[in-house]
Parts: C-alpha cells; sequence; structure tokens
C-alpha cells in the first residue's frame, strides 16, 4: 500500500451570491460539491472537466487558500481543513500553487532573486548568502540562468515566467504541488519544455502534483489517475488508462471523443466523436436530477425521473456518477 498524501472526505465549497440589488434573495454556488479524493505519494492526480466545473476552486480549498464549506482534509495525515490563519502557513509551504498565469502571480516590481527570496525570509531564518545560494540553486532546478535573478518579470518569456513559478513552488521544499494549468497560457513548443521539467522534477524531488487542467493529450501523457469534475461534482474517477480506454460516463466519452487526432487509425482508438449541445445548467441552480440530463445522448426515461445519482464503483478502482 503507497503512503496516502492527500485525502478528502465530502469536501464542499459554496460561494453566495446576491441576485439584484432589491431582493435580498441569495443564490448558493456549488463551486465543489461533495469530493472524495485520495492521492497516493508520487501519483500525478489530473482533475479534469470544461472551465467553471470547479477545478480551481478545488485547488485553492486543497491549498487551504479557501476554507472549506464542508467536509475534511487531510494532509499526510493531519486533518487540515479548519485549521487556523498561523497554522497555515506550514501547510502552504509543504503543498504551494503554481497559476497558469506565471505573469500575473508574480510581482513586476520585484526582481526574480526578489521572488524566489521572499518565500525563503518568510518561513527560514536563513542568512543573506545562505539565500543567495539557494536562489541560485533553485534557478538552476528549473534550468534558468544566473543572471535572470537581477531580471524582471516583465522581460521574462512566458515559459520564463513559469519556470519562475514553478522555481517559487520549490523554495520551500514541498510535498505536493499543486498545478492549475500550468501550461495552458504558453506556446505549443514552451509546453513540452515545461512538462518534461515537472515530470523530471517529480522523480528528482518526490513530488506529488495534482494537475488541474483542461488539456486531455496532456492527462493522458502525464497523469496516473483522473478525476472528471461536472458542475462541481466528481462524475468519474479510475486509473488514468482506464478512463482513456474504458470511459464509462457519457460525458467523459463526449471530453474524449473531442481530442485532436494526429491520425484517424487513433481516431479508432477514441469513443464515436459526440457532439456536446444542450444548456448547462446554471451552477446557482442546479437540477434535482443528473447534472449531465440536458446534455446527455445517452439518458433513459429513468434519468428524467431520478434524483441525481451517487458516485458508484463500477469496476474496481473505477467510480461513475451515472444512473446507466
Ligand atoms: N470567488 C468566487 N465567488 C463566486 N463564485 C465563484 C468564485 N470562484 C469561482 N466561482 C464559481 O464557481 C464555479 C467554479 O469555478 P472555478 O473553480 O474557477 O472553475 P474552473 O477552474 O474549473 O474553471 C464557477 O461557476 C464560478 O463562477
Ligand atoms: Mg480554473
Amino acid at each position: 500500500m503507497e503512503e496516502i498524501i492527500l485525502k478528502t472526505n465530502n469536501l464542499c465549497k459554496y460561494f453566495y451570491r446576491s441576485t439584484g440589488t432589491i431582493s435580498r434573495h441569495q443564490v448558493t454556488i456549488k463551486a465543489v460539491d461533495d469530493v472524495d479524493i485520495t492521492v497516493e505519494a508520487g501519483q500525478i492526480f489530473a482533475v479534469i472537466g470544461e472551465s467553471g466545473c470547479g477545478k480551481s476552486t478545488l485547488g485553492y480549498t486543497l491549498t487551504r487558500i479557501y476554507t472549506p464549506t464542508k467536509g475534511r482534509i487531510w494532509f499526510d495525515a493531519e486533518d487540515i481543513s479548519y485549521l487556523q490563519k498561523s497554522e497555515l502557513k506550514r501547510i502552504r509551504r509543504k503543498m504551494p500553487m503554481v497559476f497558469q498565469d506565471a505573469g500575473a502571480s508574480l510581482n513586476p516590481k520585484h526582481t526574480v532573486g526578489d521572488i524566489l527570496s521572499l518565500p525563503l525570509k518568510i518561513h527560514y531564518s536563513l542568512s543573506r548568502t545562505e539565500i543567495k545560494e539557494r536562489v541560485k540553486q533553485l534557478l538552476e532546478i528549473v534550468n534558468l540562468p544566473q543572471e535572470m535573478m537581477t531580471r524582471y518579470p516583465g522581460y521574462l518569456s512566458g515559459g520564463e515566467k513559469q519556470r519562475v513559478g514553478i522555481a517559487r513552488a520549490l523554495a520551500l521544499n514541498p510535498r505536493v504541488i499543486i498545478l492549475d494549468e500550468p501550461t495552458s497560457a504558453l506556446d505549443v513548443s514552451v509546453q513540452a519544455k515545461i512538462l518534461r521539467l515537472l515530470i523530471d522534477l517529480r522523480d528528482r524531488l518526490r513530488l506529488t502534483y495534482i494537475l488541474i487542467t483542461h488539456n486531455l493529450s496532456l492527462t493522458k501523457n502525464m497523469a496516473d489517475r483522473v478525476m472528471v469534475m461536472y458542475l462541481g461534482k466528481v462524475i468519474e474517477a479510475a486509473e488514468t488508462s482506464a478512463i482513456f480506454e474504458n470511459p464509462i460516463h457519457p460525458y467523459t466519452k463526449a471530453l474524449l471523443s473531442a481530442i485532436p487526432v494526429v491520425q484517424e487509425k487513433e481516431r479508432k482508438l477514441l469513443p464515436k466523436e459526440v457532439i456536446l449541445d444542450g444548456e448547462i445548467p446554471s451552477p446557482a441552480n442546479l437540477p434535482e436530477t443528473c447534472y449531465f440530463l440536458s446534455r446527455c445522448q445517452e439518458k433513459k426515461s429513468l434519468c428524467k425521473k431520478a434524483p441525481c445519482p451517487e458516485l458508484k464503483e463500477v469496476e474496481k478502482d473505477h467510480f461513475v456518477r451515472c444512473h446507466l
């Protein structure tokens, strides 16, 4: 049995928004609803699904940037769900986040050296020389030249900025890194290099990744396990090979059928192309039935009557939320 590094039980994060100025009516947006995950140390655990399905909110909640509305999170066997602010510093150090928009997450007024020194200053009491040494080492780890230290983010390319973002996450010897769309803002050629770096770092530094992405090719190539989300809920979760070779939920099939293929013979390996049409329900007004009903092409009369299905284990370690 592998070591379990991150686990959640019934994790929920809701947002409340008032509608209009006159009415005091509040709507609840269940951005993350009843999510159970189990992540083993060393795994690349992918979270996929369309924009707005709650992937980033899940990431923010796991690192406790957000406090859960309900449910529990264990990090390295410690219950971190409702830790106080003073204790959270310790957790964020071990589980930082890398963001899609590397540029926006780097302070334009700080040099790369300052950006990488800052977490070291906050979390450790090191001398100036020690900090400088560590910054040099971090630049080396992410394959950036030492001269980068005195540059400002505005003068870096997209790929360089993301390397700085990764170096900053590595500064405090993390165990888990939450990668929120780490390459979607980059050119394809740069993406490949960053991905190679991430895989290499995982192996060298024995890291665990939560890889938030809507890029399915990336998921297929990198992830050990995949969780598919739809409107805040997990609708399918399994080992990567099971998801790609035997997708069960109609939504997962539709997602996979949309992967661009290089060769026609690859097309045969994918589910028949399914066009997703039909309205997506508003996250503020979810149906009582299956959330995917309005877009599902396999729906039966049962689906229109029964309440939202539970997540069930349909094959060993393969979970699906579907009546069929
Ligand atoms: N701070 C917030 N306040 C209110 N609603 C939010 C907030 N953040 C996200 N949401 C809503 O929660 C849902 C999930 O958003 P998000 O986690 O950003 O999805 P994803 O990362 O998968 O695109 C969306 O409906 C979004 O509008
Ligand atoms: Mg997001």
